[in-house]
C-alpha cells in the first residue's frame, strides 16, 4: 500500500478485502449513469458489521469520504465515486440472517440482491413484493437508500412500506438499530424512515428486517394498444375501477421500436402510439370482467387492440416489452427523467409537458414509459450521434430546468424512485422548499457531523 491512509486501514483490519487495481476502481466507482469518470481511492469489501464500523471510524480520523455501494444500478449518480472516496461495497454482506414465521419477517444483510431476497421469501411460501427489472443486480441496501419503487407499487407501495427494521452504521461509526421489527411503535422519531431514501448520506445500512406477505393470487397479463395519452389515463381509470390491478405500465411506440430491435417479440400488429402492460388478479369472475372492461374501452375508442397472455411464457414475453426498455436504450446513453405527480394532476401536466418537449427537443428522440398507475413517468432523451456528450447534457439540463419548473407548478417531484444523486441535484429546490432542504442539511449534520458519507449527493 503506497497510500499511508490505506496502509493504516489494512493494519487495523488485516482481513479486510481492499482493492486498488485500476479495473476495480473503474468497476466499483461508477453506476449505470456512465457520466462521471470513476476515481475512488480504493474499494473496501467488508464481510461483517464490525468491519464497516471500523472503516467509518478510520475515515473520520483520516478525513476520507465514503461512498456506500450496492449493485450500482442507480440512474442518478448516487453511487459514483469520482473524487478520491473510499467505496464501501456491501457486496460480500449478502446473507439471510433469519426468518420469523410469526412476525413474517426476513432479516438480511444489505448486500443481498433483490432477486435473492425474492427467492429467500419464496422458500418460506411468502412474497417480498417490491420488484423491478434490475432485480438480479441491484441490492436491497441500495433499494432502501433510494426508496425504490418499480412495477408493483400500484398494489404494494414503495420499499418504505416493507422495512420493519434497519441496522445502520452512522457517520461516527456508531451502530444503531431502528424500530427492531415492531409493527406498532409510538415512541418518538422513527429514524428508519429518515434513512430510507437518504441515498447513503446519513448512514450505511448494513442489515434490514423486511416484511413479507402472501403470494398474490393467480394473475393475467394483458397488452393494450391505445391511440393517445388521454386514452391511457381513461383506460387506467376504467381498469382500476373494475379489476384488482397488480401493475399498470405504459410505453410509447418509440420505446417499442427499441425493445423490438433488442430482440423482443412483437405481440400486436400495426402502428399504435401508446401501449399498456397490465397485470390483474384472475379468478373466473375477473376473467369475464377483464373481457367486458376491454370491450367497453374499445367501444369508447380508448383501446385500439389488445392481447391477453395464454401461458406463463406469453406473460413473460409481454412483460419483456416493458421491462426490456432500459436495456434497449442504454447504448444511446439516454438522459433520464424520473418524475412523479398525483394521478389527478397528470392530465393537465401532460398537456403542458408534451408541448414543451416538442418545442424544446425538436431534433431529439424522446422515449416515454413508466408506471403511469403511480403517476411516475420516465422521459428518456436519446443523444443524437453527431452531438458530443457535453453538448447533449447541457441541452438536456436546460430542458430539465423547464420540466422541473412545470413540475413545481403542478406539485410533482423531480425524482419518483431513482433518487436525486448527482444528476438531479440542481433541481432539488423545485421539489423541496428551502426550509425543507435546510432541515435535511441539519439532519445530515447530526448523523454525519464531518459530512463524510456520500458527500455531494442529494445536495452540495
Ligand atoms: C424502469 O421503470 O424501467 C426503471 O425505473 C428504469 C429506468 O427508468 O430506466
Ligand atoms: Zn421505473
Amino acid at each position: 500500500m503506497t497510500d499511508a491512509r490505506l496502509a493504516d486501514l489494512a493494519d487495523r483490519l488485516p482481513n479486510l478485502r481492499l482493492l486498488t487495481d485500476p479495473a476495480d476502481l473503474e468497476h466499483y466507482g461508477r453506476d449505470w449513469t456512465r457520466r462521471w469518470t470513476a476515481k475512488p481511492l480504493a474499494i473496501a469489501l467488508p464481510s461483517e458489521v464490525a468491519e464497516v464500523q471500523a472503516i467509518v471510524r478510520w475515515a473520520n480520523e483520516h478525513d476520507v469520504a465514503i461512498v456506500p455501494s450496492g449493485g450500482r444500478t442507480g440512474l442518478s449518480g448516487g453511487a459514483v465515486a469520482a473524487h478520491g472516496e473510499l467505496v464501501l461495497s456491501l457486496e460480500r454482506m449478502n446473507r439471510v440472517l433469519g426468518f420469523d414465521v410469526v412476525d413474517r419477517t426476513l432479516s438480511v444483510q444489505a448486500g443481498m440482491t433483490l432477486h435473492a431476497v425474492h427467492e429467500a421469501a419464496k422458500e418460506h411460501g411468502l412474497l417480498y413484493p417490491v420488484d423491478f427489472a434490475a432485480r438480479g443486480s441491484c441490492s436491497i441496501g441500495g433499494n432502501i437508500a433510494t426508496n425504490a419503487g418499480g412495477i408493483r407499487v400500484i398494489r404494494y407501495g414503495n420499499t418504505r412500506e416493507w422495512i420493519a427494521g434497519l441496522t445502520v452504521v452512522a457517520g461516527n461509526g456508531e451502530l444503531l438499530h431502528f424500530n427492531r421489527g415492531l409493527v406498532k411503535n409510538s415512541s418518538g422519531y422513527d429514524f428508519r424512515h429518515l434513512l430510507i431514501g437518504s441515498e447513503g448520506t446519513l448512514g450505511v445500512v448494513v442489515e434490514a428486517t423486511l416484511r413479507l406477505t402472501n403470494p398474490p393470487p393467480p394473475s393475467q397479463v394483458m397488452l393494450l394498444a391505445l391511440p393517445s395519452m388521454d386514452a391511457v389515463l381513461e383506460v387506467f381509470a376504467l381498469f382500476r375501477a373494475r379489476l384488482s390491478l397488480q401493475a399498470f405500465e405504459f410505453f410509447t411506440d418509440v420505446a417499442l421500436r427499441h425493445v423490438l430491435a433488442h430482440g423482443a417479440q412483437r405481440a400486436i400488429e400495426g402502428d399504435h402510439p401508446y401501449y399498456v402492460v397490465t397485470e390483474f388478479d384472475a379468478d373466473e369472475a375477473a376473467q369475464e370482467a377483464a373481457l367486458a372492461t376491454f370491450e367497453l374501452g374499445a367501444e369508447r375508442g380508448w383501446i385500439s387492440d389488445g392481447v391477453i397472455a395464454q401461458s406463463e411464457a406469453q406473460a413473460a414475453a409481454l412483460w419483456r416489452l416493458r421491462e426490456g426498455i432500459t436495456e434497449s436504450l442504454a447504448p444511446h446513453r439516454p438522459y433520464k427523467n424520473d418524475i412523479s405527480l398525483r394521478i389527478s394532476a397528470l392530465p393537465a401536466f401532460l398537456h403542458e409537458i408534451q408541448a414543451l418537449l416538442e418545442r424544446e427537443y425538436p431534433h431529439f428522440e424522446v422515449v416515454w414509459f413508466g408506471h403511469i398507475g403511480d403517476g411516475n413517468l420516465h422521459i428518456n432523451v436519446l443523444r443524437p450521434t453527431e452531438l458530443s456528450d457535453a453538448d447533449f447534457i447541457a441541452q438536456c439540463e436546460h430542458v430539465t430546468k423547464l420540466l422541473a419548473d412545470t413540475l413545481q407548478r403542478h406539485g410533482g417531484s423531480i425524482s419518483a424512485e431513482h433518487g436525486i444523486g448527482l444528476v438531479k441535484r440542481p433541481y432539488l429546490g423545485c421539489t423541496r422548499s428551502e426550509a425543507e432542504i435546510a432541515l435535511m442539511r441539519g439532519v445530515r449534520q447530526v448523523f454525519d457531523p464531518k459530512g463524510l458519507l456520500n458527500p455531494g449527493k442529494l445536495f452540495e
